[in-house]
């Protein structure tokens, strides 16, 4: 038996591809390090499709995201309604079920992909709006996906750098393969339930804090650094507790984590000077160095989470916000593998194993 199915290959994919040894992600065949120079949105085609669009269909794709960004006043209506302490996760899922009408049948369509995923950020601001006492911040109907996000959730245009940063984190983390959620997803599919029941399941399984668990712990050690030159004396104190780093190692990747490297790279292209990526170079170059002292052999560099709390925290996002940003993204991921899913479905029925103890009614004394 394999506890939590470690190793067991559950599914064939041409989505995407994990060498965990060479540190290496492709989405359909391509290195998401060249794919963060394309659009959200030509990503989305290509994960949903198989192919880039050409300029035609991307416009056809632009729209269709544009057109579906409206919250319909049912889920107003809900979110209106919802405890104002709920966290921001169970909104989504409580937001998201909701869609759940009767055009959402069996099989699951690319339109319905395209749906969910306007839907997420709407969702995300709507709430963020009410929560906070803000008007709410009606969608554009010119800006892009990941700008348009922004745009809602600041009430202005957001600069270049910004859209530019929040993009390529939003690309990198937009398929990870069979992850918690990703199976999820698929599982609910193969039961040839709905789209919107699948993903329902997948934000779920994301929401846990061994999954989606924000890069709050990230966070946490760059406030304790506080300035550059800090890193030693912190860094050292917890390795010699025993303490893991936040934002370092990866179950998958013994080497470093592709995606953490183009973030890096990105990072360092449009954000420029920056005092919390100056911080979080500084911590990393610290850490990576003492990793190697006291973990000798172990391979640990920077994960994806180290650079999506860096890139979050220089584009001023709130804490709460990165689990759910990551869940805005995940969605073309969890959409694109329930289709497939759909295209040659056996149901997933795993077996267990009883350990508990058999009993004779006939001992009974009733
Ligand atoms: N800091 C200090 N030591 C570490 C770290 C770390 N971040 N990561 C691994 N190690 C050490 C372990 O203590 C272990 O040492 P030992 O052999 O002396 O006992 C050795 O390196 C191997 O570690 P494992 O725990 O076996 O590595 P595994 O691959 O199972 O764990 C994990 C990966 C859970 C991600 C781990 O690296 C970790 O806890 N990192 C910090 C949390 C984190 O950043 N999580 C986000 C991951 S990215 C994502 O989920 C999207």
């Amino acid at each position: 038996m394999q506890k939590g199915l470690k190793g067991i290959v559950a599914a064939e994919t041409q989505i995407s591809h994990i060498d965990g040894i060479e540190g290496k992600l492709t989405y359909r065949g391509f290195e998401i390090g060249d794919l963060s120079r394309f659009s959200f949105e030509e990503v989305a085609y290509l994960l949903w499709y198989g192919k880039l669009p050409d300029q035609e269909k991307l416009q056809k794709l632009k729209d269709e995201l544009i057109k579906n960004r409206t919250l319909p006043l049912h889920i107003k209506n809900i979110l209106d309604h919802l405890p104002k302490d709920m966290d921001l996760m169970s909104i989504i899922r409580t937001a998201i079920s909701s869609e759940g009408v009767a055009s959402y049948g069996w099989k699951p369509s690319i339109e319905q992909a395209i749906r969910l995923t306007s839907l997420v950020p709407t969702i995300i601001s709507y709430w963020t709006c009410l929560k906070n006492g803000k008007p709410y911040v009606e969608p554009s109907e010119d800006l892009s996906h990941v700008e348009n996000y922004l745009y809602m959730l600041n009430g202005e245009i957001p600069s270049k750098a910004h859209t530019l940063a929040l993009e390529t984190y939003m690309i990198l983390t937009l398929e990870h393969g069979m992850n918690a959620s990703t199976f999820s997803a698929r599982v609910t599919a193969s039961t040839e339930s709905d789209m919107v029941s699948a993903a329902t399941s997948a934000i779920g399984t994301m929401k846990g804090p061994l999954h989606g668990g924000a890069p709050s712990g990230v966070i946490d050690l760059l406030d304790e650094v506080r300035s550059v030159g800090s890193a030693e004396r912190v860094i050292r104190r917890k390795l010699e507790n025993g303490e893991k780093l936040m934002g370092f190692g990866h179950r998958v990747y013994k080497t470093h984590d592709p995606r953490a490297v183009a973030l890096k790279a990105k990072l360092l292209d449009i954000v420029g000077e920056d005092e919390w990526l100056d911080l979080a170079l500084d911590v990393e170059k610290t850490a990576v160095a003492l990793l190697k002292e006291y973990k000798p052999g172990r391979s640990l560099y920077t994960n994806v989470e180290f650079y999506a709390a860096a890139i979050m925290k220089a584009i001023q996002l709130d804490s709460n916000l990165f689990t759910p940003t990551f869940t805005a993204s995940r969605m073309v991921g969890w959409t694109a593998h329930i289709l497939e899913q759909a295209e040659d479905n056996t149901i997933y029925r795993p077996q267990s194993i009883y350990t508990g103890q058999f009993h004779d009614t006939t001992s009974l004394n009733t």
